[in-house]
């Protein structure tokens, strides 16, 4: 099928490789100039495992376009998949601003009859005012049909989740429509759940929060252990057993991040706002996870007897989680702040964020090239993002350089039989409790 796909972030650039990869001629279409010339090139603006490989692969095979230009990618396409960024605005609510210009763009070139997928996360009942947006925009002759497509693949793991999806959901009031874009993604082999446009919409947002609740309730076990001397792990691993419980989306840690959690149980809390729907669960989960974010503060506070000033800490990790450089709404970020603020000299290794971090962070704190720069002389070490390289240091080396021994993994990603095997050290884990080979200075 020809398909054009309007936005080239996270979710546009994925679908685009991954549709291209099982046959499709898609054309991606952005504003960003630099982008596209970049993305022409077969480079990636993102880091990605394998979305590079995929894409430089299929542009060869002339699969798949990329252009600026409206009228050239919508040109002949069957389905025109609108996936632009949703961002959180001030109230709370989601910022339809790029969506609806997506959508008049998308309108007023559109010269043959056409399905438009909208994969962007929006609220409920957006995808029939984008119905009448389009139509409102395009010529008479040209009928439009609207399908709810939304997307649950993961940063760090795009690729792997667009192409062994868990399910396709399809949102329709046209069957035909809806029997089209299942078509579409035919060759996925992945089972299918068509719904109505509404419900399309809703079971995103529902599936995101229902996940930031259990990372929020695991995440308030775990204080709960701390606090009474159980282990969190433990506590976990019995619980996610259970099928109905399962085990994903348990591991207890410094709070969710990212693109999507934190904007999108805010907008739905936001809807259930206007609706004077009570649902108090989804302002708990925030409330819990924004607290949690500064966990590490409070621990090396309490460990330096509020006497954070001076202290220089390490900080390993800044991207919201690893195999990725996004920053947004990294725990890194508001844990510099408090650091920082309290006067500490913080100084931060990330093999892939730093540049992102820069933006953000500016020169409040210090970036350094390698981990070993980085603990050198360091009176703590945080461990902010679990990426490989970090999980599989050796403690023993790790403290070697460090003024004092003390390490708080906010990941719970050291391996413990090797901090036991530390003649000096003070680990402090998240809902675990504290290994304590010596007492600092
Ligand atoms: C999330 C969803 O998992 C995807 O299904 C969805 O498509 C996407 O949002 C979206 O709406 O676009 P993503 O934000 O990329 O994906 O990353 P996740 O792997 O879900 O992690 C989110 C945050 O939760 C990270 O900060 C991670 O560290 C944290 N997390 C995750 C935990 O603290 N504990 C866990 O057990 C799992």
């Amino acid at each position: 099928m020809k398909v054009a796909i309007l936005g080239t972030g996270y979710v546009g650039l994925s679908t685009g490789v991954a549709l291209a990869e099982i046959g499709h001629h898609v054309c991606c279409i952005d504003v960003d100039e630099k982008k596209i010339a970049r993305l022409k090139q077969g480079k990636s603006p993102i880091y990605e495992p394998g979305l590079e490989e995929l894409l430089v692969k299929n542009l060869a095979a002339g699969r798949l376009r990329f252009t600026t230009s409206h009228r050239e990618g919508i040109s002949g396409a069957e389905i025109v998949i609108l996936a632009v960024g949703t961002p959180q605005s001030n109230d709370g609510a989601a910022d339809l601003t790029y969506l609806e210009q997506a959508a008049r763009d998308v309108a007023v070139h559109l010269q043959q009859d056409t399905i438009v997928v909208i994969k962007s996360t929006v609220p409920v009942g957006t995808n029939d005012k984008m119905k009448q947006l389009i139509e409102a925009y395009c010529s008479e002759d040209v009928s439009i049909q609207i399908v709810s497509n939304p997307e649950f693949l993961r940063q760090g793991s795009a690729m792997k989740d667009t192409l062994e999806a868990d399910r396709i959901i399809i949102g329709c009031d046209d069957r035909k429509a809806g029997d089209k874009v299942r078509e579409l993604y035919r060759p996925l082999n992945v089972p299918v759940v068509m719904t109505s446009l509404r419900s399309a919409e809703m079971i995103k947002y529902a599936s995101n929060a229902f996940l930031a609740m259990k990372i929020s309730f695991i995440n308030g076990m775990a204080n709960v252990c701390e606090a009474v001397g159980a282990d969190i792990l433990d506590v976990a691993k019995g619980m996610g057993m259970d099928k109905r419980i399962g085990n994903s989306f348990l591991q207890a840690g410094i709070g969710y991040g990212g693109s999507c959690f934190p904007k999108d149980v805010q907008a739905l809390y936001h809807t259930t706002k206007q609706h004077n729907v009570d649902f108090g669960l989804l302002g708990e989960t925030m409330e819990l996870n924004e607290q949690q974010r500064v966990l590490l503060v409070k621990k090396a506070f309490e460990r330096f007897n509020g006497k954070i000033a001076g202290k220089k800490i390490a900080m390993l990790g800044l991207a919201f989680k690893p195999e990725t450089d996004d920053m947004r709404e990294a725990p890194s970020i508001p844990i510099s702040l408090e650091l920082t603020r309290q006067g500490a000299d913080v100084i931060a290794y990330d093999p892939v964020a730093t540049s992102n971090a820069q933006k953000i962070l500016g020169n409040r704190i210090a970036y350094a090239k390698t981990i070993q720069e980085a603990v050198a002389g360091a009176d703590a070490v945080l461990i902010v993002t679990e990426w490989d390289e970090i999980k599989q240091l050796e403690p023993s080396k790790l403290v070697e350089d460090m003024n004092e021994a003390i390490i708080f993994d906010g990941r719970n990603c050291l391996n413990e039989e090797k901090i036991r095997s530390c003649s000096k050290i003070e680990y402090y884990p998240v809902g675990r409790p504290a290994i304590i080979k010596y007492a600092g200075k």
